[in-house]
């Protein structure tokens, strides 16, 4: 599995594939094992970089991640097989918004796809989340263009930046849950319930 981590690492770069920070996901792995999560979904898979190592936490994981991109679910298939994780890996092609999960739990939610769209992807998801689960979104920073209002930055970046600023807002106002911002990687939020402070 180490090989073909290593392969995914080198063909992210290459191919310009939007990958999870080292830092982020040793997080994310340290949190799952922690907290004995056991069912995570996933929305975007990319090429089932960060699944795979989520999912290779504990044997006993099982984990939905979903992915719209023909071509990257086509890579994740592949990279998930090599991994032998096939069994407990389900990958749903599909644009996230349309994908219908009904009846089913999870203990972690990852929030890793179209930045534009978190707070749609949170009050979709969250429908599905266990009573003790938790949410983790990345890029919370995104690219340290979060709360920058330099005129340095193109048009489309800044766009981006006041969506996630608008989802810090929305996670910070959300009495259901409680979030905290981490300054890991990229940025990580992570939101439980209120009632499980404790976490
Ligand atoms: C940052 S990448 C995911 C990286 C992956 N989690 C990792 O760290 O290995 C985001 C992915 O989400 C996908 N995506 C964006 N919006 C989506 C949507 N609405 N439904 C499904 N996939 C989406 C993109 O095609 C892209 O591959």
């Amino acid at each position: 599995m180490k090989e073909t981590i290593l392969e995914m690492e080198k063909y992210a770069e290459e191919y310009n594939v939007p990958i999870i920070e080292k830092e982020s996901i040793a997080f994310i792995m340290k949190y799952i094992k922690l907290h004995n999560v056991k069912r995570i979904l996933e929305i975007g898979t990319a090429i089932g970089y960060s699944g795979i190592l989520m999912a290779s936490v504990a044997p006993d994981i099982t984990l939905t991640t979903i992915e719209r991109d023909e071509k990257r679910y086509l890579e994740a298939l592949k990279n998930i097989k090599k991994c032998g994780l096939e069994k407990r890996i389900e990958v749903v092609f599909q644009d996230a918004l349309e994908a219908n999960l009904i009846g089913r739990e999870y203990d972690l939610i990852f929030i890793d796809a179209a930045k534009g769209q978190y707070i749609k992807f949170f009050e979709k998801f969250s429908h599905y989340l266990s009573p003790n689960g938790t949410i983790i979104s990345d890029n919370i920073k995104f690219h340290g263009l979060v709360g920058n209002t330099s005129e340095d930055i193109t048009k489309n970046q800044r766009s981006i930046a006041s969506k996630i600023e608008e989802y810090i807002e929305f996670l910070k106002n959300n009495k259901e849950y409680t979030t905290k911002l981490l300054d890991i990687g990229d940025g990580l939020s992570v939101s439980t319930r209120s009632e499980n402070e404790t976490r």
